[in-house]
């Protein structure tokens, strides 16, 4: 599909379906018949003063399905009062998320042709079109990480991250550099953690440090951490089949760095970046990491691990510890960490937990821009009692099983010392079992993407 914007009104339209956007109250739809060469479909968006991007981005998906079914030529109308919101931007993003397919394995049946965008002021057009090639800049970054979390995982390990790292790096001209660390790397960085849950696998893992440089000097600089687990059986503490079924979306938090990282020179911001990934694949086997195993983490702290399937906080007690080492302004970590999140927030929105008032407003609010549900939920101190151990410094699950993802995110905050740091618990939506909106369907939704290109932008 290619998005086309042209100066011009319905009435110029020959044949196909023109969408138009209208006051009636959001998602309701309406089929006219004209009496020109083409169909009309009204889709509400509501009423001038409350619309928002979502309202539009929400219509685009329904207009898309519409037109998809009939197997139409679609043209829309983009004249729309407000000022506030970017129609272009939304409209392409919409189009662009909506007409995504995995099709590595199986080609889809019907594909959208060509878009047209209509705008019937000439001044509009550059408008739009700029804001249609905003959105398909950061499209590609959001189809990267889908494409990396719908791939099934005998295709994705993790030297498959790391070759995703080089790529990226290859194809920035300099401005992102990728650092792979091996097994006997972080070995010598006495990464027990990370190596405890890689030891059970045949692939090796692989410690991913992309760095971004922006093109004067800058103090302040961003870590972003990801989980990478590219499979998550539960190791020897095995999941039931139907929980371990969609468990390659487990390095969702890591395609989503790298998704980031794949359109970070286009963003160009002016500080340094950081996108650090602990890629391992989480299996049972002869060597791997056991109940009862007292690990050493790379900060000194020993951990008493107890569940073999609480595998994403030992990778990411290592990997957050490695951010704090760079000395950055803050850290953001994305995660596939909880079930328990799910359970508390359902399967879109995302937990946020942050040390730091003002981090945690600007994650919100990029969230929020992006169209990204981000919910804060609070580090609590008195619960951080429930993770002392008998044996270790630490344990790797609490003694109560209420409250996990808070607990959870308690044991990582272990790991990030005094810095400025948030943790976005992403297990709900990384992965749609089913579809997430008009425009998300089902699979990898990149989930995390938008909101961390928004927060890159807007960070200082
Ligand atoms: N990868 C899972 C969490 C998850 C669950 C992600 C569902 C996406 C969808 C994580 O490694 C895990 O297994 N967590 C355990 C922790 C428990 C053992 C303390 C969980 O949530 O059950
Ligand atoms: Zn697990
Ligand atoms: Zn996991």
């Amino acid at each position: 599909m290619q998005i086309l914007v042209k100066k011009g009104k319905e009435e110029d339209v020959q044949g196909g379906l023109v969408v138009k956007f209208t006051a009636a109250k959001q998602g309701e739809q309406k089929f006219v018949q004209t009496s020109f060469a083409a169909q009309i479909l009204e889709v509400g968006i509501g009423q001038a003063a409350e619309v928002t991007a979502e309202a539009i981005r929400e219509a685009t998906g329904i207009a898309v399905a519409f037109t998809q079914k009939l197997s139409l030529k679609m043209s829309i109308i983009c004249d729309g009062g407000e000022h506030h919101i970017d129609r272009g931007f939304a409209i392409a993003e919409a189009l662009l998320l909506a007409t995504y397919v995995y099709d590595t394995y199986k080609k889809p049946k019907t594909q959208l042709g060509d878009v047209t965008l209509l705008c019937a002021d000439a001044r509009q057009v550059v408008r739009i079109e700029k804001g249609v090639a905003r959105a398909a800049e950061r499209n590609l970054g959001i189809t990267l990480a889908r494409n990396l979390v719908n791939a099934p995982p005998h295709d994705i390990h993790p030297e498959q991250l790391a070759q995703t790292a080089r790529d990226i790096a290859k194809a920035s001209k300099g401005r992102v550099k990728a650092k792979i660390l091996e097994r006997v790397d972080c070995e010598k960085l006495g990464m027990g953690a990370f190596l405890a849950v890689a030891q059970g696998s045949a692939y090796a893992p692989k410690f991913i440090h992309l760095t971004y440089t922006p093109t004067k000097p800058s103090k302040s600089s961003l870590a972003i951490v990801g989980k990478g687990i590219t499979f998550d059986s539960g190791g020897l503490s095995l999941k039931p089949s139907a929980s371990m079924a969609t468990m390659k979306c487990d390095m969702g938090g890591a395609a989503a760095v790298l998704g980031l990282f794949s359109v970070i020179t286009t963003l160009a911001p002016r500080y340094t970046v950081h996108g650090i990934i602990a890629a391992a694949e989480n299996m049972p086997s002869g060597t791997a990491y056991r109940p009862g195993d007292i690990v050493r983490s790379a900060n000194g702290k020993t951990i008493e691990v107890l569940d073999t399937d609480a595998e994403g906080r030992m990778t990411l007690a290592d990997a957050l510890d490695y951010a704090t080492k760079l000395l950055p302004t803050a850290i953001v970590d994305l995660a596939t960490l909880t079930g328990a999140c799910i359970v508390g927030l359902g399967e879109e929105i995302a937990g946020l937990m942050c040390n730091d008032e003002a981090l945690a407003v600007s994650l919100l609010a990029a969230a929020e821009r992006a169209g990204e549900k981000l919910w804060e939920m609070p580090l609590e101190k008195r619960y951080r009692a429930l993770l002392e151990s008998d044996v270790a410094d630490i344990r790797q699950i609490a003694t109560s099983r209420y409250g996990g993802s808070l607990t959870a995110g308690l044991f990582l905050q272990e790991f990030v010392g005094t810095f400025p740091w948030a943790h976005l618990d992403i297990a709900g939506p990384a992965f749609a079992e089913r579809p997430m909106s008009s425009y998300i369907g089902k699979g990898g939704t990149g989930y995390g993407v938008r909101t961390l290109v928004e927060f890159v932008q807007a960070f200082k």
